[in-house]
């Protein structure tokens, strides 16, 4: 153990700063590395594999006792990247990227495709030129998380040579060689840059999720293709739907001649070999009557009963999962008798990117570590040293019904595909186990996949900017997976009710293209963009930001629920929660900026509070860059929401944007929507949980067990509906 560490030690005086340095300096110290990795692997038992099948093939045309191979492999401050299954694929793969335009690239969950592909491309020059190589992610705190591990890896600091940009939070810059980034915002990119000329390989990260944005993405990379065959496209994946992504890229005449492999000249598939562990998958004898109690009753079982390993849990969202980690804490006090600790940890999208750092840091000694995720864990991030997994069998997934117009994100089984992927995650060390919180007759009633979001989303969005990139005609886009028309008609009659398409569903000028450039949802670019009519700008910017943060506005510390509610109270506005979010933020503005503990004692996340205020610079320099007047005096005295005034022009103002989601309070305290086929519930968290109102407009709804639920939810008039409405409401006669 001792001369393993001193190995490594010996590797890391001799690293490069930065791996991203050019190629003849790491020459320069190439043969001291190269003995040094010989050394190391030798060590570790791999030495002979190393030399033997290292990936350098007599037959490969990149084949060499490559010195930047060696540079790379002494690059990482943890594992040797050169252990991981993707080391030996380096040249062929490197060859087959460069040979062809488009590679499906498959590899399990931990093969090292995110973080090493980026690498080998930087390192075999496909960087050279100021160019760049972009990596994206269905999701943000993949896209954090990975970006740090690489900057970490090639030791530069975030936002220089490795840097990654998702929404509101760009963290790159001039000298950015290797960008990550979510799909929607590469999207966004070529709203500006529409060939994207900036990236010279673009690999599409996780896209067997299927996400609405990364399958949009394919669409667009086919068309930019065709005028830029220089490009190199990567379709990573981490499950065996390649052909589907290969076909799609390559259908062609070409491709159909049965005499050439499948993607003719254009394409490939590259299989990344990995070895799997057994894992041992039990299931309940008796459905579970409460999933998240039966889980947490796994967790104490797993951690008395079994040996060593970490514990990753499968749930479905942030409250479940805050529950669940509280639950851990509270119940693991009890255990003072056992020796190992249990140390519970959360992992979803609103965290903080400091706080999703603790989930990749080894637990500290004589605790087990109990990873609690969303779907986010499946294979979009890796946690080393999980041995068990636990999966309730749910998944929040979105779901768009047309007829009501609401979009819901409703916890839903998981598919056979889902279920497998997540079993995985306990075999990547060594063999592993996983407790699925069904019985086994129920997975056999599952889905295959889950269905792609395109089938089952508000298109709104996706059209407006497809039609901002020149697509009009977006019923003959080329989907990966076609969306039902249904889908289509109601986002192009939603779009044209908002005014952002005109009678022949072109976008209009200025309102639709400014809508399709500001990076938030349509209704509330709508909302802001039409705010200085209303006279309500100013405080629109701050509702649309605090907004954005959805729900990450309240600390609730463990216990003090009681305590939290009251000081909610303090900021709340009878005309519901746009205005309530409105009066925190200027509360926060006038007394709470430089000052946390004033956040502290009144509940709020300063850090997104910080953040709320980023947010709203950022859409006022949009607004700016359209010549919009957002000069503003930020006089206390004009920050109160007091007047009637204000609060009625915010609301009728949020109605220009929010028509399509209203609904009526009914007797019960519950809501309708408007063509009365749906009741809704008001979210304990909004302020119209338990109070009277008649219209109102809301913002979310979810779905729980068999209740939907509303969140920012506001009160208007219904005549408004009909005023900023029109061609979406019609009385009946
Ligand atoms: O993309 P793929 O699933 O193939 O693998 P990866 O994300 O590149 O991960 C390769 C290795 O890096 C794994 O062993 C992870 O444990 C490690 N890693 C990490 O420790 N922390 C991260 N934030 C990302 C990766
Ligand atoms: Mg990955």
């Amino acid at each position: 153990m001792a001369s393993q560490n001193d190995n490594h030690d010996v590797a890391q005086q001799l690293r490069p700063r930065c791996a991203l340095l050019s190629r003849h300096k790491l020459r320069r110290t190439a043969r001291q590395q190269v003995v040094v990795v010989r050394d190391h692997c030798v060590q570790r038992g791999v030495g002979e594999r190393w030399m033997k099948d290292g990936g350098i093939k007599e037959t490969d045309p990149l084949a060499m006792a490559d010195t930047d191979y060696a540079g790379s492999m002494l690059a990482s401050a943890y594992k040797p990247p050169s252990l991981l299954p993707i080391a030996k694929y380096r040249d062929k793969l490197l060859y087959t990227i460069e040979t062809f335009p488009v590679t499906v690239l498959i590899g399990q969950t931990g093969s090292g495709k995110t973080t090493q592909l980026p690498q080998y491309l930087e390192q075999a020059g496909w960087c050279d030129g100021g160019k760049v190589v972009a990596v994206t992610q269905p999701r943000r705190v993949a896209a954090t998380s990975v970006a740090t591990r690489v900057a970490e890896e090639v030791r530069c600091d975030i936002g220089q040579e490795v840097g990654y940009s998702i929404r509101f939070e760009d963290l790159t810059s001039e000298k950015t060689r290797i960008k990550f980034l979510t799909d929607g915002l590469l999207l966004r990119e070529a709203l500006v840059d529409p060939l994207l000329s900036r990236y010279s390989v673009i690999m599409v990260d996780e896209a067997h999720e299927r996400s609405l944005s990364t399958d949009i993405l394919l669409g667009v990379l086919k068309k930019i293709r065709k005028k830029r065959p220089e490009l190199r496209i990567v379709v990573s994946s981490a499950t065996l739907q390649a052909e589907d992504f290969l076909n799609f890229f390559t259908d062609t005449a070409e491709a159909h001649d049965t005499s050439s492999p499948p993607g003719g000249s254009q394409g490939r598939i590259f299989h990344l070999g990995g070895r799997m562990y057994p894992v041992d998958i039990q299931y309940l004898e008796q459905p579970a009557e409460d999933y998240v109690e039966r889980t947490l009753k796994t967790v104490f079982d797993i951690h008395s009963t079994e040996a060593e390993g970490d514990i990753l849990v499968f749930l479905t969202g942030r409250e479940e999962i805050d529950h669940v980690v509280e639950e851990i804490a509270t119940r693991s006090q009890e255990l003072h008798h056992q020796s190992q600790k249990l140390q519970p940890l959360p992992l979803y999208a609103g965290l903080s990117s400091d706080q999703q750092m603790y989930v990749f840091e080894p637990a500290t000694p004589n605790t087990r570590k109990v990873v609690v995720a969303t779907n986010i864990a499946e294979a979009s991030v890796t946690i080393d040293g999980i041995v068990y997994v636990i999966d309730c069998g749910y998944v929040k997934l979105r779901a768009y019904s047309p007829s009501t117009g609401i979009e819901t994100l409703t916890a839903t089984p998981v598919s056979k595909a889902s279920a497998t992927q997540r079993a995985g995650r306990a075999g990547r060390t060594k063999p592993g186990k996983c407790f699925r919180i069904y019985t086994s007759s129920d997975y056999a009633t599952l889905h295959e996949a889950t269905p792609p979001e395109v089938q089952r989303s508000n298109l709104a969005p996706i059209i407006l900017q497809l039609k901002a990139l020149g697509i009009d005609n977006v019923a003959r886009f080329d989907f990966l997976t076609s969306p039902p028309a249904e889908l289509m008609v109601r986002a192009l009659e939603l779009l044209y009710s908002l005014g952002a398409l005109d009678d022949y569903a072109r976008l209009t000028k200025p309102l639709g293209s400014r809508m399709a450039e500001l990076s938030i949802e349509p209704f509330m670019a709508k909302v802001l963009l039409v705010a200085p009519e209303f006279g309500c700008l100013s405080e629109m910017l701050s509702i649309a930001a605090m907004a954005s943060l959805q729900g990450a506005v309240w600390f609730s510390h463990d216990g003090e629920k009681k305590a939290s509610e009251s000081a909610r109270r303090k900021f709340a506005a009878e005309e519901g929660d746009h205005l309530t979010l409105l009066n925190v933020y200027q509360a926060f503005i006038t007394k709470g900026k430089k000052d946390a503990g004033w956040c502290r004692n009144n509940y709020l996340n300063f850090k997104s509070m910080t953040r709320a205020v980023s947010i709203r610079n950022q859409l006022r320099r949009y607004l700016e860059r359209f010549g919009i007047d957002v000069s503003e005096s930020l006089a206390p005295s004009a920050l109160r929401v007091g007047g009637p005034d204000i609060g009625e022009k915010i609301r009728r103002c949020l109605t220009t944007g929010l028509f399509s989601q209203a609904a009526r309070m009914q007797p019960d305290g519950t809501f309708k929507t408007v063509n009365g086929g749906t009741t809704l519930h008001a979210h304990p968290s909004s302020l119209m949980f338990n109070r009277k109102a008649d219209w109102v407009i809301f913002q979310e709804a979810m779905e729980t067990g068999t209740k939907i639920f509303i969140r920012d939810v506001t009160k208007i008039e219904k005549a408004w509906l009909l005023e900023y409405a029109p061609s979406f409401y019609k009385v009946k006669q």
